[in-house]
């Protein structure tokens, strides 16, 4: 329950991040007991890069306290939508963080928000915004996968968001959003295989007084056809984004040092022989990597104007 509120002691039942390193992250439940293979109940332990952790130990404990695995320590933590993406389980391709934080800003996304979203799959960038439109919003998320709606409904309601989530089990592209929900949203996110398709649909979906619209799409040719859609209904200031995460390389590098005497006589404060320098010192810098293998995908936004500019 504790990704509705913020909470102080871990209770049965609750989903809790177990977080040992940076990159050794596990979200687990707080069960004392599981069924084996066999369909028997035998107690929960969850093994980690850092020795076992006997689950039924976390229950009754503070969030944030540091807890003992057989091989280490882990601190047990309260779950956000940053940490559940890093330790969710996959059922399909996820968004994650620097494009999400990018789509939340592009829609508008606040508190009272009405989200329309398709696919839901495996709810990663659902948990963010029902994080951001909280108290008064909504999110209706659509998935043509019925067993996937289906867990990601459990799922938000296993985290107490069900009050403000409806996954719905239908093929957008083919029945878009529904009559009840013309005119009612503020916004619209999509990321399917085809969301040229659904582009009519969304139209109807946002209000009267104008929305946001953003598609994900892993490939160039996929954000060309929704930038056709986009201006072909009526939509305005398309934007295409990509976000590039470009990890700098940084390294200890021998500098030579500037001798401004050898300058002022143009001669070089290299070694005649070696061609060494003479005299250098070490440094740590750092530049930007030759290739930028960051690419998850592009961020194609419009805006739908207000009808009386329309
Ligand atoms: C890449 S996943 C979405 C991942 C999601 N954004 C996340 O962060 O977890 C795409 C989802 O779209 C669904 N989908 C594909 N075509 C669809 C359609 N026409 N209508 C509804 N859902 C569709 C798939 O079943 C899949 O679950």
């Amino acid at each position: 329950m504790s990704f509705a509120q913020p909470k102080t002691i871990i209770d049965e039942g609750d989903t809790v991040i177990l977080y040992l390193t940076i990159t050794n992250v596990y979200a687990i439940e707080a069960i004392p007991q599981i069924k084996n293979k066999k369909g028997e109940m035998v107690e929960n332990v969850f093994q980690t890069n850092f020795g076992a952790l006997k689950v039924k130990d976390i229950i009754g404990v503070q969030y944030g306290s540091k807890v003992e695995l057989s091989k280490g320590w882990a601190h047990v933590l309260q779950p956000n939508p940053e940490l559940w993406t890093q330790t969710l389980p996959h059922r399909t391709q996820i968004l994650y963080t620097p494009d999400i934080s990018m789509i939340l800003h592009q829609l508008e996304i606040k508190p009272g928000s009405i989200v329309i979203e398709s696919g839901t799959g495996s709810g990663s960038l659902s948990h963010y915004f029902l994080r951001a439109i909280r108290p008064h919003g909504y999110l209706y998320t659509f998935d043509f996968h019925e067993e996937r709606a289906q867990k990601a409904q459990d799922e938000f309601n296993a985290h107490g968001l069900g009050e403000y989530v409806k996954v719905t089990h239908r093929d957008v592209c083919e029945n878009g959003f529904g009559d009840e929900l013309n005119g009612t949203a503020d916004a619209v996110f999509l990321d399917l295989p085809a969301p040229q398709l659904a582009i009519p649909h969304a139209l109807k979906a946002l209000k009267n007084q104008g929305g946001r619209i953003c598609s994900f799409s892993p490939c160039i040719e996929q954000s060309s056809r929704v930038c056709e859609a986009l201006e072909q209904n009526g939509f305005v200031d398309i934007v295409n984004i990509e976000i590039l995460q470009v990890e700098d390389i940084v390294k200890t590098k021998n500098i030579p040092v500037m001798d401004l005497e050898f300058v002022k006589h143009k001669k070089t404060a290299f070694d005649k022989d070696t061609k060494t320098p003479k005299d250098t010192k070490k440094y740590i810098t750092s530049s930007a990597p030759n290739t930028t293998t960051g690419h998850t995908g592009y961020l194609t936004v419009a805006e739908f104007p207000p009808l009386f500019a329309r």
